[in-house]
């Protein structure tokens, strides 16, 4: 039932607005408001919370169909449902359930997740910005975050700091961030490559405030909650690839059955078919990936590597589809006229964020040799 919502809600309301959105690079905010509305916002979150209540294999399908309406969506939806509403799930109190996921889990608000910096991506633990405990108990924080996916339109983050720069990993604390707060500020706006409807920018705390009870888990345990939501997310990134690879795959299955040259159907020459026989291999090994990742996780069981490894096969084969599709379009594939250009562009990104291919290939390595 989720796929085919997901599914109906794509091709009927987001495929059709996904050029002109990646043209103007506007927000989407009613498409957003839509998909909370649908439980979309919140797929893994209980009922209670304002969710779906389901489990992460209905997420992945419906990111899958998102994704292949357009990809900025998608990207929206897997920061809301796994970076913000999964992270709070787990390490949050009843309170903070009520207050941060509810809003975002209906769709009346949007989220972020900030642990990025201008100076610290895949190194994650070098991070600079620094929150000060006082005597009451509050923090104060100051520094930057950049790469703020939704950052533009968010109205809570979850923000990582360190509270203890000498520990590392270990000084680094969760915190919940609310924007409309004095000492939050937004900085310049990413323009990018793909994705162009999804709003990234760069924050900044100059003397913040987070509440004591705004703390998300343990004071020091910041680098364990950011890691373990991100696993999580990679699979949320690994279905957003899939879906963009279905979308490049289908539009090409249909090109060459209708463009001819010399004399039939392109898609008659082995040529042609060799390449969408590996398209289709290469995309349906993803999405059955991706599929293990989460039935692992929703067993309750660890799935770090296995996400890592859904992760980095889905988003290589979606560049590797796309760029085929594009190639398999020629001119046409080329052209803005043509969604398959667009296709190749987001692509890009699931190679980039929430851990680089080389990181994922980091973790496998480091999981399947005990090495490091
Ligand atoms: N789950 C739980 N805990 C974990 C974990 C996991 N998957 N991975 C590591 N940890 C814990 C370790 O057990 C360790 O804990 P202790 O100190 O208690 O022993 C601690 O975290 C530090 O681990 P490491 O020593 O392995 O850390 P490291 O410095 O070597 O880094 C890394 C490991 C894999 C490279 C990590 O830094 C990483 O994943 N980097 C990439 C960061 C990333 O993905 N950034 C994406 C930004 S968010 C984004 O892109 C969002 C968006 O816009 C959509």
């Amino acid at each position: 039932m989720i796929q085919d919502v997901a599914r109906r809600i794509a091709q009927e309301r987001i495929a059709p607005s996904a050029e002109s959105f990646d043209r103007s690079g506007e927000f989407p905010l009613e498409n957003i408001r839509l998909l909370g509305e649908n439980g979309l916002m919140g797929i893994e979150v209980p009922t209670e919370y304002g969710g779906a209540g389901l489990d992460p294999v209905s997420y992945v399908l419906a990111m899958v169909e998102i994704a292949a309406g357009d990809a900025a969506h998608s990207t929206i939806m897997s920061v809301n449902n796994s970076l913000f509403c999964n992270g709070i799930l787990t390490h949050g109190t009843e309170a903070q359930k009520q207050t941060y996921v509810r809003a975002i889990a209906e769709g009346r608000e949007i989220g972020a997740f900030a642990l990025t910096e201008p100076q610290s991506g895949s190194d994650a633990t070098s991070m600079r910005c620094r929150a000060v405990r006082q005597d009451d108990g509050r923090f104060v924080v100051n520094g930057k975050k950049s790469w703020i996916t939704s950052g533009p339109v968010a109205r809570y983050i979850v923000l990582f700091a360190t509270t203890d720069p000498a520990q590392g990993a270990r000084g680094i604390t969760a915190f919940l961030v609310d924007t409309q707060r004095e000492g939050f500020h937004r900085g310049k706006t990413e323009p990018k490559l793909g994705i162009r409807a999804s709003a990234t920018c760069e924050i900044e705390f100059q003397d913040y405030v987070v509440q004591a009870d705004e703390v998300l888990g343990e004071v020091g345990q910041g680098f364990r909650i950011a890691m373990g939501v991100l696993d999580a997310g990679r699979i949320g990134i690994a279905s957003q690839a899939v879906g963009i690879a279905r979308a490049a795959f289908e539009a090409t299955v249909a090109y060459v059955k209708e463009r001819k040259a010399f004399g039939q159907p392109i898609g008659a020459f082995q040529m042609t078919q060799a390449k969408i026989a590996d398209m289709k291999c290469k995309l349906d090994a993803s999405l059955l990936l991706t599929l293990r990742a989460a039935w692992l996780k929703g067993q309750g069981k660890r799935f770090t590597n296995e996400a890592s490894i859904a992760k980095l096969t889905a988003s290589e084969a979606a560049m590797w589809i796309a760029h085929q599709a594009v190639q398999i379009h020629g001119g046409m594939g080329y052209s803005k006229e043509m969604p398959v250009e667009r296709y190749f562009r987001d692509a890009k990104i699931t190679e980039i964020y929430e851990g680089t291919s080389e990181i994922q290939r980091l973790v496998i390595a480091r999981n399947e040799t005990g090495l490091r």
